[in-house]
Formats: C-alpha cells, structure tokens, sequence
C-alpha cells in the first residue's frame, strides 16, 4: 500500500514512522509512505501557503493553489485514476477502526492535512473525496492526525503485526472493548491473575474472556454496547449482571 501525505511539517513525521509496527511495515515494503511540503508547490518567493480569509475574521487559511497542484504532481507520477484524497479535519467523519479497515483495503491513499484555522473551501469541494476527524476536539494541525490514521492502517496490513491473532482480539475488532489481559508473576502485591487464565480450560477461558470484554464495554462505552452482536443470551447476561452490582 502506498500512502502520500501531504502537510506543511513534514519533519514531524520522521520520529513516528521510524518505530516499531510502521518502521517494520516499511522494511517489509508491505507499506511505503511519501511525505510531501506543501510548500513545494509555490510559485512565489516567499513561498506563501496561506492567506487571510474572505470576509474577514481572524487566523489564515491555507490557500487552495499548492495543495491542488501537490495532488495533481502525485497523480501524475503514480497513478492518475481515483485515488482517494482525504482531508484531515475535525469536520469530517469520525476515524473508527471499521474505517481504519475500510482504508486499509485501499492500494494507494493521500492524506491532506490543514493547519492554521483550516483550509480554502475549495479543497474540500472539488478536491477531496473524503474527510476525517479522529476525535472531536481541535489540533493545531492534520499532522498528528494523518500519524494516528497512519499507524492505525498499517498495523492492519497482513504481514504487518507478528501475529494476526492479535488483531481479532483488539479492542473495537468486534465493537467490543478488549479483555482484561495479565502476564506473569502469577501473583505481585498481593493482586493475583484470575484463576480461570491458570485453568488451561479453554472453553472457559473464552467464556471469561467474552463476558469480561461485553462487562467492560456496558461499564465504559455502553454506546458501543448497543450497537454490539451479542446473543438473547449475553444481553440477558449482561443487564442480570449490571443491575446486580448496583
Ligand atoms: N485537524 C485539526 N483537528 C483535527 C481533528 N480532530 N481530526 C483531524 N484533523 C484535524
């Protein structure tokens, strides 16, 4: 997979991208990431990517003109067809890992991040073709925005992780939040792993696990709970549960 970042911080990215699962992603050339200065693509002397906006009112706006012409060299050079062009900001739609498996499918992606008070109306109109958010609050920047998205695709490209096996139990994997997990020593201060992880029963195991992960979902994010596929039975369970540690 290939994704083209395009940004006005490009050495923001150096540190992130060369850790753990992205660097590892990297050298497998399981992904290849361009980070491209916006700036590039100025045709002034100052190298002006921002402006005041129409209408008046305080803070710049970056200007439609670079990032046009920034996509445009990208396309040329890659691969002209559609490629989807996703605006970071906090007025897109929400980044869920359901979308973060929707952009993981995708062979080439390019990243568009604003900075200052945002980005000429323009862009969003006619040139990108989707914009997220990842969380409702407001960056300085896309910057950090296009890492979490990054990181969080890359991490899902078969080969990427050590085991697959840990993507299936991640949190959100199935709109549940993950189970408690413990490694060794068996007991430290005095707090001790549940005894059924000692079992070796794996049946019950699995039990505990599901029913820990649908308990700890109904505790901190009942909003995911509604949405979740849980049996007549779990939901049965579950609200038997709640309603007696009330
Ligand atoms: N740029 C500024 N804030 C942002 C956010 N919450 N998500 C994506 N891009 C942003």
């Amino acid at each position: 997979m290939r994704i083209d970042i395009l940004c006005l911080f490009p050495e923001m990215f150096a540190s992130p991208f060369e850790q753990s699962i992205v660097k590892r992603a990297k050298e497998r050339a399981i992904i290849d990431i361009v980070v491209h200065n916006i700036r590039d693509h100025t045709h002034d002397k100052h190298r002006t990517v921002d402006d005041y906006s129409c209408g008046g009112g305080p803070g710049m706006l970056l200007k439609p003109e670079p990032i046009f012409e920034a996509v445009e060299a990208i396309k040329e050079q890659t691969n002209p067809g559609e490629i989807p062009i996703i605006l970071l900001t906090p007025q897109g739609r929400l980044f869920t890992q359901q979308v973060a498996r929707e952009l993981a499918s995708c062979s080439h992606l390019m990243l568009v991040c604003g900075h200052y008070e945002g980005v000429d109306e323009r862009v969003r109109e006619h040139l990108a073709t989707d914009e997220i958010s990842i969380g409702d609050y407001v960056l300085s920047g896309g910057e950090l925005a296009a890492m979490v998205v990054v990181d969080a695709i890359a991490r899902l490209l078969p080969g990427a992780l050590g085991s697959q096996v840990s993507l299936n139990s991640d949190s959100h994997n199935d709109g549940l939040l993950e189970y408690p997990q413990y490694t060794r020593p068996k007991t430290y201060r005095g707090w001790s792993v549940p005894s059924v992880l000692l079992s070796g029963n794996h049946g019950e195991i699995a039990l505990w696990r599901r029913r820990e992960a649908i308990l700890r979902t109904a505790k901190q994010r009942p909003d995911l709970l509604r949405k979740a596929t849980l049996s007549t039975e779990e939901r049965k369970w579950i609200s038997e549960s709640l309603s007696s540690q009330k």
